[in-house]
């Protein structure tokens, strides 16, 4: 056998080997395993979760008075409504600010005539109902 000729077979019978190697490692137990894998995983408590799905926590504080009022408040007390007083008009409220804070709160969270319950906000809490209050007298004196 010539030299070229024996190195033409090494050649072809290392290719060989090399690709049912690859082909081995295609096969193997492990490969399939993966590529046949459910997608998504189920963790129970204690597992250890890979950092990247650990939900985060929903970061959501309480609404400020500002954005109480734009929301809740305004559609009366913007334009008046039903003798609402009226954010920015201080005569509709010097009165009511004479009663002093505390009955503002209480007549914002139980009502007032035509002023209803928190204002219908139900899913206020106290204190936004507050912070909604002293931001209206703030703006209005
Ligand atoms: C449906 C209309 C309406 C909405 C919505 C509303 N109000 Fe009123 N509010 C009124 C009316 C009318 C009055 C005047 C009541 C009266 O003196 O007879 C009033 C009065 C008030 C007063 C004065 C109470 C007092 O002691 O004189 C405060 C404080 C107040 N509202 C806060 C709020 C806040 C805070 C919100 C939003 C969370 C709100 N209101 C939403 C109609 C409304």
């Amino acid at each position: 056998m010539s030299a070229s000729k024996k190195l033409k077979i090494t050649l072809i019978s290392a290719v060989f080997a090399f690709s049912y190697s690859v082909a081995a490692d295609h096969l193997s137990g492990h490969s399939v395993e993966k590529r046949i894998a459910p997608t998504g995983s189920v963790y129970k408590a204690g597992d250890d979760v890979p950092v990247a799905i650990v939900p985060i926590a929903e970061v959501s504080g309480p609404r400020t008075g500002e954005e109480v009022y734009n929301t809740k408040c305004l559609a009366c007390h913007g334009t008046g409504v039903a003798g609402a007083p009226k954010l920015g008009d201080a005569a509709g409220w010097v009165s009511r600010i004479a009663a002093g804070e505390e009955s503002l709160l209480n007549n914002a969270l139980k009502g007032l005539n035509a002023m209803p319950p928190k204002g219908t906000c139900m899913d206020c809490s106290d204190d936004e109902i507050s912070e909604a209050v002293k931001y209206m007298v703030a703006n209005s004196q």
